[in-house]
Order: C-alpha cells, then sequence, then structure tokens
C-alpha cells in the first residue's frame, strides 16, 4: 500500500488526535528509521523516548518472541515467572547510589497515565490513613502527567484542560522553582481545608518531574527538589515523582531526581520501560510502600508476561551497555554543540533530553524541513525544538544531525 493510501485510511478510519507528519515509517533498526518507500532516516524522538535501546533490539526482541511463544497472559490473579525479578530488580535500579535504603514496592500498569492515575490513588488513600483525610495533590505549572481525566487535570496546562470540563477535583497548580510558592500553596490550602464549608481537601502530596518534558524541557533546580523533599517531609505529604520520560538513564542516571540526590516516597515510570512494549509501573517506599489492599487498586494487563519479559531484557541491555556513562558523555557533547549553532536563545536539559530555544517561532519549520532531509527531530510550542534520540546514539550520529540543523537554521 502507498504512503497516500495509507494516509486515506487512518485519515478516514483514525480518530485525529494528532496532526501527522507525512511519513509512513515501516521498519527500524537501531538509531534508524526506515519509511514503507525505502528512505532512510536518523531517529533524533525513539518513539518519544521509549525506544532507548534503538529501534528492533536483539535482545530485546528475542525475549518478545520467545515469550509470545511461551506465555503472553495469564492475569494478575496469579503469580507470573519473572514478575519478583522485575520488581525486585527495579527496587534496587531505584536505590542505586543508596544501597542501604529500604525497598521499593512495585505496582505494574501499562501506561505513563495509568502509573500516575495509580501513584494519585495511592496519595489519596495514604491522606485518609495518615494526614486525617488529606486529598489534593499539588503539581507544577507547566507541568505534563497524561491524558486520562484525573492525569489532564493535574497536568498544568490550561490548553490540555480546554474542552473537557468538569475537570476532577483535588489538583491545585504551583509555580516550578519557587519554594516560598510551595510553602504558602500548602498555608492556604491547609487552612481552607479546616472551614467546615470548605470543598477543598488539605494537601497530601507534591507530584513534579524534575525535567518537565512537554511543558518544555525545563528542569527543576537541584536546590528546589531539596527543599520540596524537606517541605514535604515535614509535613508528612508524599513526595511524588513522574519519571515516565526522564527515567532509565534518559538523563544519564538511572531515574533523573537522583541527581538532587533526594529520595522520593513515590515514582511514576512507563516509555522506556520495556523499550517501546507498552508498559508503566508506580513504585513506593516507606509508610507509601503497603497502601493498597487486595481489590481497590488493579489492572487487566499491567505487568503480564510479555511485559515482563521485555522490560527484563531492557534493564539487562542498559546494564550490558553501562548505558548512563554513555548518556552522560554523549549528551554533554550534544548540549555542548547545540549551543553553537545560529538561533539558538538556550540549551536546556540533560543527558539526552535535550532542547533548544529558538530566537524566532520556527521550530515547526525546523522539524519539518529536517524531515525532509532524513532527520526525525520533535517540536514543542513555536520555538523549542526538543531531542530524545535512543540513549545508544553515537557523536557520529550526533554530528549529522548537528550538520542538518547549521544548515538549516543559517538560511532562516
Ligand atoms: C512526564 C510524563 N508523564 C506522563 C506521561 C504520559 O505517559 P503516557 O503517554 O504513556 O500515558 C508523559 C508522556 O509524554 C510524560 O512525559
Amino acid at each position: 500500500m502507498s504512503y497516500l493510501e495509507q494516509k486515506e485510511l487512518e485519515d478516514t478510519y483514525v480518530m485525529h488526535t494528532f496532526a501527522r507528519k507525512p511519513v509512513e515509517f515501516a521498519s527500524g533498526k537501531g538509531v534508524r528509521l526506515y519509511d514503507s518507500e525505502g528512505k532512510e532516516y536518523l531517529d533524533f524522538l525513539a518513539g518519544v523516548g521509549c525506544v532507548a535501546l534503538g529501534h528492533s533490539n536483539e535482545a530485546v526482541s528475542d525475549a518478545i518472541a520467545a515469550q509470545a511463544h511461551k506465555l503472553i497472559q495469564a492475569s494478575n490473579y496469579y503469580y507470573a515467572e519473572g514478575r519478583g525479578q522485575l520488581a525486585r530488580d527495579l527496587s534496587a535500579l531505584l536505590n542505586t547510589g543508596n544501597e542501604q535504603g529500604a525497598p521499593w514496592k512495585l505496582f505494574f500498569a501499562n501506561s505513563g497515565a495509568e502509573a500516575n492515575e495509580g501513584a494519585i490513588k495511592l496519595a489519596r488513600k495514604y491522606g485518609k490513613l495518615n494526614l486525617n483525610g488529606a486529598g489534593t495533590v499539588l503539581s507544577a505549572k507547566k507541568s505534563f502527567h497524561g491524558r486520562t481525566l484525573i492525569t489532564t487535570a493535574a497536568t498544568g496546562q490550561e490548553v490540555k484542560q480546554a474542552g473537557f470540563a468538569p475537570m476532577p477535583a483535588g489538583f491545585t497548580h504551583i509555580e516550578p522553582n519557587d519554594i516560598e510558592n510551595l510553602v504558602q500553596t500548602i498555608k492556604v490550602k491547609a487552612q481552607d481545608a479546616t472551614d467546615q464549608n470548605s470543598p477543598h481537601l488539605a494537601p497530601v502530596a507534591v507530584l513534579l518531574e524534575c525535567i518537565q518534558g512537554e511543558g518544555g524541557v525545563c528542569p527543576m533546580s537541584q536546590d528546589y527538589l531539596k527543599e520540596v523533599r524537606a517541605l514535604t517531609k515535614e509535613k508528612g505529604m508524599l513526595l511524588i515523582i513522574d519519571e515516565v520520560q526522564t527515567g532509565f538513564y534518559r538523563t544519564g542516571l538511572p531515574f533523573s531526581f537522583m541527581h538532587a540526590d533526594i529520595v522520593p516516597d513515590v515514582v511514576t515510570m512507563a516509555k522506556a520501560i520495556a523499550n517501546g512494549l507498552p508498559f508503566g509501573a508506580v513504585a513506593a517506599t516507606g509508610k507509601a510502600a503497603d497502601i493498597f489492599e487486595p481489590g481497590e487498586h488493579g489492572t487487566t494487563f499491567g505487568g503480564n508476561s510479555l511485559q515482563i519479559a521485555a522490560a527484563r531484557a531492557t534493564l539487562a541491555e542498559f546494564a550490558n551497555l553501562d548505558i548512563g556513562v554513555h548518556v552522560q558523555k554523549v549528551g554533554a557533547y550534544f548540549k555542548e554543540q547545540l549551543a553553537q549553532l545560529p538561533l539558538v536563545k538556550e540549551v536546556r536539559g540533560k543527558g539526552l533530553m535535550l532542547g533548544i530555544e529558538l530566537q524566532e517561532p520556527c521550530a515547526a519549520q525546523v522539524v519539518s524541513e529536517a524531515l525532509e532531509r532524513g532527520m526525525v527531530l520533535n517540536y514543542i510550542g513555536d520555538n523549542i525544538v526538543r531531542f530524545l534520540p535512543p540513549l545508544i546514539i553515537t557523536q557520529t550520529e550526533i554530528d549529522a544531525c548537528l550538520a542538518v540543523l547549521k544548515e538549516l537554521l543559517e538560511a532562516r
């Protein structure tokens, strides 16, 4: 079927929730994607940060194929081969650099939004049990936490909520990187909650991305994260870190909260956990780890045998490749070189989660022109170009991207 026939079919029968770019991808290997006419592309998006080990990674594809022939789904009503080992290994990964830390317990889900939804339910139940019924979750302006109704309400972007009123209650948006704003918000919300006529519940948790991805690659300062950790601990509130985009070495360390040397209570993850297979998880430690009772939360698919096999193979590959060291090295090079490009106002991000803010609102055009030249990039808003390449990307491939960008930006 030709690209045009595919386009017509999709446009007719698939809901228009995405403004698709004019390419039909048919296969991929490593950092390369191939369209249905065989044209090669260098992929600097990695399926929006999912395909961390590159497309069709041998070890992961072999594990998926073998498991698909053995057992895909027997349900969460039973124990599953590998599920305990995966949870144990994720617990160890979450305690990297904090090996004496308490173990983590995992709930397996199917996506980032579902993981965040689970974390928010966990926080509300935690509030009921430990904080006199507190239930409001404080998340940041410009944040992104998913597209379910609850995670849309948590997301600090009105544009994502427009048209879907009424939003579920129980969320307040704080100013990112502003500890005074958080102190005041907690105070005001806690006071409101003592008013018998107030529908507000007191604050129970702070939900944050250490680097806001969809919000424009905007990092939280390490001091801010440390202060948020100290304040939430003092108030008995939970700190939930959304690692859906930043997790699994994207920023050079297993999880981005590790750069600030803090330990959250709850961590959500998805995207790269199984190199592109839909999978996600909520991890909780300390008091937060044993909040749910049987029957209170669940999922049909989450943590099935296929997802477990893919995730275990993915984690093993990360370790075999010592991927964090590679990401730190090539990420630092990429960031430094991006800063040299014409029209670049600012380079933001860490590791291989980078964004350039351009001096002109031309990000969409630059990304379109790059696609024509075989370079898959992404833009956010009018003037931010975002880079989330597979973590196995080499300096030579980064140089190829920089050369195209330089040409396109110089021509403007
Ligand atoms: C930080 C963050 N949280 C949550 C999500 C939602 O994940 P999903 O699309 O898998 O539901 C995303 C997706 O981009 C994200 O970047």
